[in-house]
């Protein structure tokens, strides 16, 4: 048994989702990007563990999300859904990996689900996005949709802001809600979307939607996880709610272990390996003769 603990319960499908949503039940959703992360996912009970491209400045120290690359993702994806057992296992689908073609989509989507272990992937944005939806789902992946404040196409969008605020673009934003739900999504992330629009969207969907920075309407909500624990220095949106200061606790450990190798404190007794008395006797005394001289003049 891990030392995290375990959750009991079966592992999270897509339809357990759609019945969350019918039951009135709330989803939780966070990202993790490695072993450990899936691991306290699971073991916190959390539904869906999210590999998201925000990995690409969360872990790999990038300014945007773009520049993530397939083979990054998979990687990560395979650690994390390694350790989240329960949770339902998403691979984010980075930039260049769906835009082009439907093909192209696929071909990824199967590494993903092949190469990493995912048990679904997420892609951004609708319009042409539509027809990758349906032929992923065609293939038999399950496919999450991102609409809103989607960061792949931030610069297009005029940067990091709230989207669907105005009564066009709230429409609009349904309408291509309601397009991913007929290709066969099982459900939709809705980012930074006013919360009335949020859950009217939430109200017109059978699927469920997971919202960060939309409300409490949603079916569901996801924070990435150096955000909710406080281990990302750059700046957080509006939205993220702060769960811990595990950045501040981790460099504090950092001092304390530097201090105390600096100045002999560590490691100590219990840190180290015996060896037998005559072992070491022997040891010593089958020294070479240039080395037992060596020691003798230190
Ligand atoms: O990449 C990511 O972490 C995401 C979530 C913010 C939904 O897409």
């Amino acid at each position: 048994m891990s030392r995290y603990g375990q959750t009991p319960g079966g592992a999270v499908t897509v339809p357990d989702l759609a019945e969350m949503k019918k039951r009135g039940e709330r989803i939780v959703m966070v990202t993790a990007y490695d072993y450990p992360g899936g691991r306290l996912a699971d073991a916190a009970g959390v539904d869906v563990v999210l590999v998201g491209d925000s990995a690409a400045m969360t872990v790999l120290g990038r300014d945007s999300t773009v520049p993530a690359t397939m083979d990054e993702m998979v990687m990560l994806t395979r650690a994390a859904a390694r350790g989240a057992e329960r949770p339902l296992v998403v691979a984010d689908m980075p930039f260049g990996s769906f835009q082009i073609s439907d093909e192209e989509a696929l071909r990824n989507g199967v590494r993903f689900v092949k190469e990493a272990g995912a048990e679904a992937v997420k892609l951004e944005g609708a319009g042409p996005m539509v027809s990758r939806v349906h032929s992923l789902v065609g293939a038999g992946i399950a496919v999450m949709g991102h609409l809103g404040l989607t960061p792949q196409s931030a610069a297009m969008l005029g940067g990091f802001r709230a989207q669907g605020r105005t009564a066009e673009k709230a429409g609009r934003l349904l309408e291509d809600a309601i397009a991913l739900e007929e290709a066969g999504c099982f459900s939709l992330v809705l980012e930074a979307v006013p919360a009335p629009v949020a859950a009217r969207i939430t109200g017109e969907l059978t699927i469920p939607t997971i919202g960060i920075g939309s409300g409490a309407g949603c079916d569901g909500q996801v924070l990435v996880f150096h955000d909710l624990l406080g281990l990302y220095e750059g700046r957080a949106a509006r939205f993220v709610k702060r769960y811990a200061e595990i950045g501040t606790e981790v460099r504090t450990a950092l001092e304390r272990f530097a201090a105390d190798v600096r100045s002999g404190a560590f490691p100590e007794e219990e840190h180290t390996y015996s060896i037998p008395d005559e072992e070491l006797a022997e040891f010593e005394a089958g020294l070479s003769p240039r080395r037992a001289e060596s020691r003798s003049r230190e």
